[in-house]
């Protein structure tokens, strides 16, 4: 079939796919520089990065790559403070902590690094690509990224956030559909009232925006790409096929879930975060479910479940750990991101 050249054009790529950034350690620096010396374009997850340890990652890549990557981080909204939320929570919380053998900790001296510290680091590392999630930056903050060199890449998982993101001067579109894995990316709606399908989105925002659209979620393999080229986009953004891949950063246990029967079974949680995301039901989940909306919001349920899900990714314990994956999981194989890389492009030649 005949690959869109808008993104690789513009992105200076030789095929239209994304390694999906996957904050918490799973997009390696290894994992990005190995996808964009395949021809796609490597993404890092530094959404829970402090600017240094940002830094040092981008140097790290850089010295494994001379092709373009990019960095990623999360538009923050500033939570609301509920102290009784809190407490609620890490009651429910102290008795995974009792199982794994760990004490509830002190309080965070803060939920989250600060965006405007990690905004800063990207535009002095002058990053080939800086896209971002949660939110819109404003028309200011593009255009810094643009005159830094960035091409830059917002994410919508609804036609109006699509059209509101292009108001801002986004070079590219995310379109992330509802079977996406890890966080819904909606910052204009109630999560509930933007669970629109990737196969659904996919062309309602190609046709609403004239800037080149990324579709993201359930892509999987060369089929999933194609399928996506048909339906308007211009490449494609793969989080849960590159989990499994051997430069994943990814917890062995949550890599045995993934290939497990039960990764068909996933759902839209608030447990772990606050803010909804999709990933293999497991005890966490089920044991949280009536508390889902009365939990704190987004970054401080983050920062209070921090240790749990840190002692059970320890102990490789997956029934604690935020196993995120989008609906297509299961369709994932162990391989390595070269050669998922170059299976997805044969395939699209051989179409
Ligand atoms: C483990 C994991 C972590 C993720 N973290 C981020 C992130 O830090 N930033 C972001 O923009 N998207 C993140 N996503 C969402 C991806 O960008 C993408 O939308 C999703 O993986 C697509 O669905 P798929 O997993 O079915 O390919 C994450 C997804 C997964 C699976």
């Amino acid at each position: 079939m005949k690959i869109p050249s808008r993104c690789t054009k513009s992105l200076g790529i030789e095929t239209p796919i994304i390694q999906a950034p996957m904050a918490g350690g799973t997009t390696t620096p290894e994992l990005v520089a190995e996808v964009s010396n395949a021809g796609g374009l490597g993404s890092l997850g530094a959404g829970y990065m402090a600017p240094a340890a940002l830094d040092d990652a981008i140097d790290d890549i850089r010295s494994l790559t001379e092709r373009p990557f990019a960095v990623n981080l999360f538009v923050p909204r500033p939570p609301t403070e509920d102290a009784e939320r809190v407490e609620r929570s890490n009651t429910r919380l102290d008795i995974f902590r009792g199982e794994l053998g760990i004490e509830r900790p002190v309080p965070p001296e803060r939920y989250a690094p600060s965006f405007e510290a990690q905004f800063e680091a990207v535009v002095m590392a002058r990053v080939p690509v800086f896209s971002f999630t949660f939110g819109a930056l404003d028309v200011t903050q593009v255009e810094r990224l643009k005159d830094a060199g960035s091409g830059v890449i917002g994410t919508a998982t609804t036609v109006a956030e699509a059209v509101a993101l292009e108001k801002t001067g986004v070079d590219m579109i995310v379109a992330q559909g509802s079977d996406a894995g890890g966080h819904r990316g909606t910052f204009l709606h109630p999560f509930e009232q933007a669970l629109i399908g990737t196969m659904s989105l996919v062309p309602q925002v190609a046709d609403a925006v004239t800037v080149p659209v990324i579709a993201s979620g359930g892509i999987m393999d060369g089929r999933g790409v194609a399928a996506a080229f048909m339906l308007g986009a211009s490449a494609v953004q793969m989080g849960s096929a590159f989990l499994l891949c051997q430069e994943s950063g990814a917890n062995p246990a949550h890599q045995r879930a993934l290939l497990d029967e039960g990764a068909v079974d996933t759902t839209v949680t608030r447990a772990f975060s606050g803010k909804p995301a999709r990933g293999i039901r497991n005890r966490f989940i089920t044991d949280m479910a009536d508390l889902e909306s009365t939990l704190p919001d987004y970054p401080i349920q983050n920062a209070w479940t921090k240790d749990v899900r840190a002692a059970a990714s320890k102990q490789r314990q997956p029934e604690f750990m935020s196993l995120w994956a989008g609906q297509a999981a299961r369709l994932g194989r162990q391989t390595t991101a070269r050669q998922l890389v170059a299976d997805i492009r044969d395939y699209l030649r051989s179409v």
